[in-house]
């Protein structure tokens, strides 16, 4: 199988019944959490928090990806680390001093991510782009999961690639938002090697299968 990560994303699990839904991943073939954390501010929408990402890691048994959709990050950065964040993307348009935010991210030992909302141009982490390890580009407008993919991500993959090839070869790309197996094969031949999937993977009849379904979409 070909080298891609996908990264359930437990916005769209069932809150009733999330240790069964976090089970179903640990027992998949997905290889990360992906945690999507809004304040409301930044995002005109409130997900969860601490109490529940706690409640997540007790029972996740792989890598805990922190999206966060907030406002000054830098706040809470500790926080998600002790509740085991192993990644942590903050977004470019959140952060004054982003490079300072990445430096405390890494400072934890963990890895660092900038997300892109759709219409901030990839040139923008020309100059950070050496320093993290991630970038996440958001093919919806983040605040909601089951949104229609925006087309005009394909270019920015392709572009993001380019400068990642010159400057951080080993750069995870992820592409958040509107992701299924229509997509897929288009967003891995353009660069990308993390797909986040919410809807396709908890709204599908058998989520474990829509996982596998993603792999080998690629394929
Ligand atoms: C949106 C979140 C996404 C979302 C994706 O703001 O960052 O991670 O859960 O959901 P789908 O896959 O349903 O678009
Ligand atoms: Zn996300």
């Amino acid at each position: 199988m070909k080298d891609i990560i996908v990264a359930p994303s437990v916005l769209a699990a069932d809150f009733g019944n999330l240790q069964q839904d976090i089970e179903m991943i640990n027992d998949s073939e997905a290889n990360w959490f992906h945690i999507d954390i809004m304040d409301g501010m930044f995002v005109p929408n409130i997900s969860f928090g601490m109490p529940v990402l706690e409640a997540i890691q007790k029972h996740a048994k792989k890598t805990l990806d922190v999206h966060l959709m907030i406002q000054d990050p830098d706040r809470y950065i500790k926080n998600f680390v002790d509740l085991g964040a192993k990644i942590i993307t903050v977004h470019y348009e959140a952060c004054s001093h982003l490079h300072r935010t990445i430096q405390l991210i890494h400072s934890y030992g963990i890895k660092a991510g900038v997300a892109l909302n759709p219409h901030t141009n990839v040139e923008l982490l020309k100059n950070i782009i050496a320093d993290i390890d991630l970038v996440c580009l958001m093919s919806v407008n983040p605040g909601f999961g089951g949104q229609s993919f925006i087309e005009n991500t394909y270019e920015k993959i392709r572009d993001l690639k380019e400068m990642s090839k010159q400057i951080n070869p080993k750069l995870f790309i992820e592409i958040d938002g509107g992701v299924s197996t229509k997509n897929a094969k288009k967003l891995y031949n353009a660069g990308a090697n993390v797909l986040v999937a919410g809807s396709f993977v908890f709204g599908a009849e058998n989520p474990k299968e829509a996982i596998v379904g993603l792999k080998q979409a690629v394929v």
